[in-house]
């Protein structure tokens, strides 16, 4: 298995202050190999929201341990060489302690990702965070809106009221403390965002939070606008889909105009 030289989570954490980190998602070689070769992103995920993009699932919640270990493999061979983040999905953590350390082993021994995603903050969440990295799996937090919580708390914008938001703030000490590298932050209000970026000491990375976070992800297809619906932050910076509809017309045009579509009767088949 291939792996990056010697690129780390302190190295992603030695970023804050010094430059922003650019994330995208991947779930593919080919789009990981795109992602690779355009030399300018600091790190992939394989997100959870492959449920999403590739399966055509409504939510995250029927993504399995199984799925994530067979894209986070695809997106490492197509990029041997970058620093990659793989969501642990839905109901693989942080219960029972021992299926969630075995998934987080699983996760990084047969893919080659260099850290795992966990969504939330609650005090089980945290020892999971401190036992995950101290035997050597670093891990990236994700607060504010988490898919994976959406059957209780709905998918809905955190840190509208005060005390959402000093809930945030706290939720992303606690994290720091438990020994996250660095914190995703979604569809967080961006004041609130820029409050949490400025008080901790990891880099954040912000998915509908406002710029003002220590880096920015977005889900590719969003980003390229190949999704037919994206969410109402993202500001897709090409029509893809549109491409990909023109590029099959064309296809089919060359292939009437070339002739190939016969007129004559198919020969008899003799038995
Ligand atoms: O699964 C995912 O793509 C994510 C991003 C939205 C941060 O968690």
């Amino acid at each position: 298995m291939k792996s990056t030289k010697s690129f780390s989570a302190r190295d992603i954490m030695g970023s804050k202050g010094i430059k922003p980190l650019v994330m995208v998602t991947a779930y593919d070689a080919l789009m990981a190999s795109m992602c690779e070769e355009s030399g300018c992103l600091d790190m992939l995920l394989v997100g959870d929201s492959l449920g999403n993009v590739v399966a055509g699932q409504t939510s995250t919640l029927p993504v399995t341990l199984d799925d994530i270990l067979y894209h986070a493999r695809c997106v490492r061979r197509g990029a041997s060489s970058m620093f990659l983040v793989a969501d642990l999905p839905f109901m693989t953590y942080p219960y029972p302690r021992d299926r969630a350390l075995e998934a987080i082993c699983r996760v990084m021994q047969d893919t080659g990702v260099q850290a795992v995603k966990m969504e939330g903050a609650s005090p089980a969440i945290l020892e999971l965070v401190e036992q995950s990295v101290q035997m050597g799996a670093p891990v990236m937090g994700h607060i504010g809106l988490t898919p994976q919580q959406q059957a209780i708390d709905g998918l809905r914008r955190k840190g509208r009221s005060e005390a959402e938001a000093q809930a945030l703030l706290e939720q992303g000490l606690a994290l720091q403390a438990a020994g996250v590298f660095a914190l995703v932050l979604e569809c967080i209000q961006q004041d609130v965002a820029a409050t949490i970026t400025r008080t901790l000491r990891i880099p954040t990375i912000g998915i509908g939070s406002g710029p003002r976070c220590d880096g920015q992800v977005l889900v590719y297809s969003d980003l390229l606008g190949l999704t037919r619906d994206p969410p109402p932050f993202v500001k897709p910076l090409a029509n893809m889909r549109h491409m990909v509809m023109e590029t099959l017309r064309a296809f089919k045009s060359q292939v009437e105009a070339a002739g190939q579509v016969s007129t004559h009767a198919p020969p008899k088949i003799s038995h």
